[in-house]
């Protein structure tokens, strides 16, 4: 049997892998989708996440965006939810002469990789946005870029292993069992009122994709990287595509849904295992954010979060065999969880071997 420990996006869509393959697997984490999935906006936004610095990280988010129609379009038909799986692009906006730059040479940097991007006027992207501040001079339309709201990509997985019987124990694993040779299960610490003794789980294969917190149980070079986020709501849709710039060098996204929230964020802070929200985390956000979009201080406040994301030394997620017997990784996706969910799932499964040499846990021995 495989145990998989975390009940994010990345351990649910492994997991939902293995079971429709018909293979026995168990889900292990103390609070399903309540971590970094739960936060996050969704954006599978390959173009725009990343710069031109980060080709490896693009070839990976350009591979796992391939996956993601037949992705969604699967777990929509085995469900019949809706996932607000959404492919206007993404517009990612600049005010001065220094991030117009910046915009031309990522250009240049994505024409040469051939991936389709537009450079537009200020005044084109108004068009397209009309909501933008008069003050955007310029833009990059990156027309691929697609998102998803990752809360019911993780309430539909949830939905589709419960049909497959595939059992969720809501425990925190607090040891990967190990002998001589290799790892054969967890130790698990019940968070449920029903049964509170810890006890072990035998496993075949452990995958370990517990984010932020994976560190605990392996030596990997993960570490939390606090972003808080905020969802605004309106009546209709602000925005209709996803908008993203740089506000004095710090940048910030606003993301439209279908049913009129626009989730608006994120920071990013090295704080540690820190998940408060607070004042100046969210001035920051929306003081940069009504500099692209003036209109949003209107909306309705919705919720706002704080979630860890799993940082890497080199931004690149670690997938793959831990070089244990019995424990693979699935960890380190940092900004790109939701995007990279489904690419993961295939590296483990052996597809994709070139991409899986850049996630290779091996690099940091
Ligand atoms: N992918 C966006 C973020 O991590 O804030």
């Amino acid at each position: 049997m495989h145990v998989i420990v975390g009940g994010g996006i990345v351990g649910l869509t492994i997991a939902w892998h293995l079971a429709r393959q018909g293979k026995p697997v168990t889900v292990v984490d103390p609070a399903p989708a309540s971590g970094a999935s739960h936060a996050a906006a969704g954006m599978l936004a390959p173009v725009s996440e990343v710069t031109y610095t980060e080709e490896p990280l693009l070839r990976l988010g350009a591979a796992s965006l391939r996956r993601w129609p037949d992705f969604a379009a699967e777990l929509a038909q085995e469900t019949g939810a809706g996932l607000d799986y959404r492919a206007e692009g993404t517009l990612d906006v600049a005010f001065g002469a220094d991030d117009l730059a910046a915009l031309d040479e990522l250009a240049a940097f994505m024409d040469k990789l051939g991936l389709p991007v537009e450079r537009l006027t200020g005044r084109e992207c108004r068009r397209l946005e009309p909501m933008l501040a008069p003050s955007v001079r310029g833009g990059l339309l990156a027309p691929g870029d697609a998102w998803v709201d990752p809360r019911r990509v993780t309430r539909a997985l949830l939905a589709a292993l419960e049909r497959r019987r595939v059992p969720l124990v809501l425990a925190r694993a607090t040891e990967l069992l190990r002998d001589a040779e290799k790892v054969h299960g967890v130790r698990l610490a019940p968070v449920g009122p029903e049964r509170r003794e810890p006890y072990d789980l035998e496993a075949e294969q452990v995958v370990l994709a517990a984010g932020a917190w994976s560190g605990e149980l392996f030596d990997v070079p993960v570490r939390p990287v606090k972003g808080q986020i905020m969802r605004l709501r309106s009546r209709e849709p602000l925005l209709s595509r996803t908008v993203r710039g740089s506000v004095h060098g710090s940048p910030v996204y606003l993301v439209p849904r279908g049913d009129g929230e626009l989730v608006v964020g994120a920071t990013q802070e090295e704080l540690g295992f820190d998940r408060r929200v607070t004042a100046g985390g969210l001035y920051e956000v929306l003081r940069d954010a009504r500099e692209l979009v003036p209109g949003i201080t209107e909306l309705e406040l919705g919720d706002v979060v704080a979630g860890l994301r799993p940082g890497t030394p080199d931004n690149l997620p670690i997938i793959g065999p831990s070089g244990v017997g019995g424990l693979e990784l699935a960890t380190g996706h940092h900004r790109g969880g939701v995007l990279l969910a489904p690419l993961t799932a295939a590296i483990l499964q052996g597809e994709e071997s070139e991409l899986a040499a850049l996630c290779a846990p091996g690099r940091f021995a």
